[in-house]
């Protein structure tokens, strides 16, 4: 059973997607994108920390050989908004040029992630780029940019557990939880 509430610093966190539920979308995600790239050796790029978990459940799921890499941005810091402010920590080791990237988010929040991210890759003349993201804040996206595969749309509470953090906290819960209030 999934723990009814999550109490941390005064914020108080209650269930929002199940394990069943989110096991069972990437499942979808999965035959999807197992179909749309068949034939081809597409190179998945996880965006750490957050889309580890996500990122290795998806994988395994696929029925196509693929490559793997990893990107680590930081913009949040400890806080529960944005600053907006994108920095690349750990860049890629792969080749772009010629062909078909997918990167694994977590969450598109404002966009400004993924924006940057977009930016990168696109430099590096990718044969094709698309974005798969578990989670996605319709409510919050600022830029236009399509995302390709989402998992779920969600209200623009801020979210944790299966990869996302509160202050690098709980990444560890295997569903997902939404703030309900803030004490302080
Ligand atoms: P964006 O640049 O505003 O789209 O933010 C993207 C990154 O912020 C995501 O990849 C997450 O790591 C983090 N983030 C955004 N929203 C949340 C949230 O509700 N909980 C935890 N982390 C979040
Ligand atoms: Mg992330």
């Amino acid at each position: 059973m999934a723990k009814k509430e999550i109490k941390i610093n005064g914020d108080v966190f209650v269930p929002m997607i199940s394990e069943r539920r989110i096991k069972s979308r990437i499942k979808e995600l999965a035959r999807k994108l197992s179909k749309d790239y068949k034939g081809t050796i597409p190179v998945f790029i996880g965006v750490l920390n957050g889309s580890f978990i996500f990122f290795a459940d998806l994988i395994r799921e696929v029925a196509i050989d693929c490559e793997m890499d990893f990107l680590k941005l930081s913009s949040y810091g400890d806080a529960k908004i944005s600053s907006g402010n994108v920095r690349l920590l750990k860049d890629l080791n792969c080749q772009v040029e010629g062909r078909d990237i997918i990167i694994v988010e977590d969450i598109v929040d404002s966009g400004l992630s993924m924006e940057y991210i977009r930016n990168l890759i696109t430099q590096q003349n990718p044969k094709s780029f698309r974005i798969v993201s578990l989670l996605y804040k319709k409510d919050v996206v600022k830029s236009s940019m399509r995302i390709d595969y989402i998992g779920f749309s969600i209200p623009k509470d801020f979210v944790i557990g299966y990869g996302l953090d509160y202050a690098q906290r709980l990444r560890h819960l295997k569903a997902i939880y939404r703030l309900k209030k803030s004490e302080s």
